[in-house]
């Protein structure tokens, strides 16, 4: 069920910058080769991948709003590193922003569905389509694997101004309890991790701003969360002792909010 012991061949969705780069940075700190995917950010991407410790690492290239694009990612970064990849972390996602909020009582119905169809497109479809074509492969090489998918805090708290995002991100987190208990015989284990705020450089400006306090505030620890520790989180659930926290969503919001 472990998998195979040596470096991994790990794809990092959407790793340009903020967790994805971090997530990346972890795995080949400890010497694994990382693929690092990007959409558009090509140049921030070239320089995370020449920031990386150790030899082997990739960059590639892939919209996944578009399907054909998702569906060929993890044959993409099997070519550019030599190997099948078996640990894929789902980071890449549209994230809350001004422009797609979407308060119910406020917006229109022509950019409601609009907003709903951008995040589902990406965030759900397209990472469920990167995370099929990855597993089938394993499937087919018989290879045991990892896939850790970022959630987020929304799923479960809310998010008020983006019911879209929030439902995009649940729709994640099912899909990996599913895939968890089907992927299982094959050696496949599958987690979520729900992150609260995290200072990342897509924030930056929300958290310098007259909000960072409130936001800050939200957690009794007085501060939001970093990247390197959803990276320390991604890096334990990817390791052999974390078999057994397949099926597992694990909570990282400093105790800003609690579940049963
Ligand atoms: N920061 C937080 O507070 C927080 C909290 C909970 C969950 N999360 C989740 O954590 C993940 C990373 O967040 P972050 O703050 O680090 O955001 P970020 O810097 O915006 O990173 C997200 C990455 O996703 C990629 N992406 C967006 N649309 C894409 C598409 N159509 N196809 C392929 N890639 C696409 C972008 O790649 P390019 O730049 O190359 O276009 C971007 O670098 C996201 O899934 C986010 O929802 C973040």
């Amino acid at each position: 069920m472990a998998p195979a012991s040596g470096p991994r061949a790990v794809l990092v969705t959407g790793s340009a910058r903020g967790i994805g780069r971090a997530v990346a940075m972890a795995f080949a700190q400890q010497g694994d080769r990382v693929a690092v995917h990007v959409r558009s950010a090509v140049d921030e991407g070239r320089k995370t991948v020449d920031s990386l410790p150790g030899t082997g690492h990739a960059l590639v290239v892939a919209d996944l709003g578009e399907a054909d694009q998702s569906a060929g990612l993890p044959a993409a970064a099997e070519e550019a590193l030599g190997e099948p990849v078996t640990v894929l972390v789902n980071n890449a996602g549209i994230a809350t922003s001004a422009d797609l909020a979407h308060p119910p009582a406020t917006t229109d119905p022509s950019t409601w569905q609009r907003h709903w169809e951008t995040y589902l497109r990406v965030n759900t479809l397209g990472t469920a389509v990167v995370t099929h074509a990855m597993t089938r492969r394993l499937v087919e090489l018989g290879l045991p694997g990892r896939v850790i998918s970022i959630g987020t805090r929304g799923v479960h708290k809310g998010e008020p101004d983006f019911p879209a995002y929030a439902a995009s991100k649940a729709a994640l987190h099912a899909m990996d309890a599913s895939l968890a208990v089907a992927l299982a015989p094959h050696g496949i284990a599958v987690a979520t991790v729900a992150p609260g705020f995290i200072e990342t450089e897509r924030v930056a400006d929300k958290l310098a701003s007259p909000a960072g306090d409130e936001i800050r505030g939200g957690s009794p620890f007085g501060r939001v969360g970093r990247p390197e520790e959803v990276a320390s989180a991604v890096l334990w659930l990817a390791s052999p002792e974390a078999v057994w926290a397949s099926g597992a969503t694990l909570d990282l919001n400093g105790a800003s909010h609690l579940r049963p």
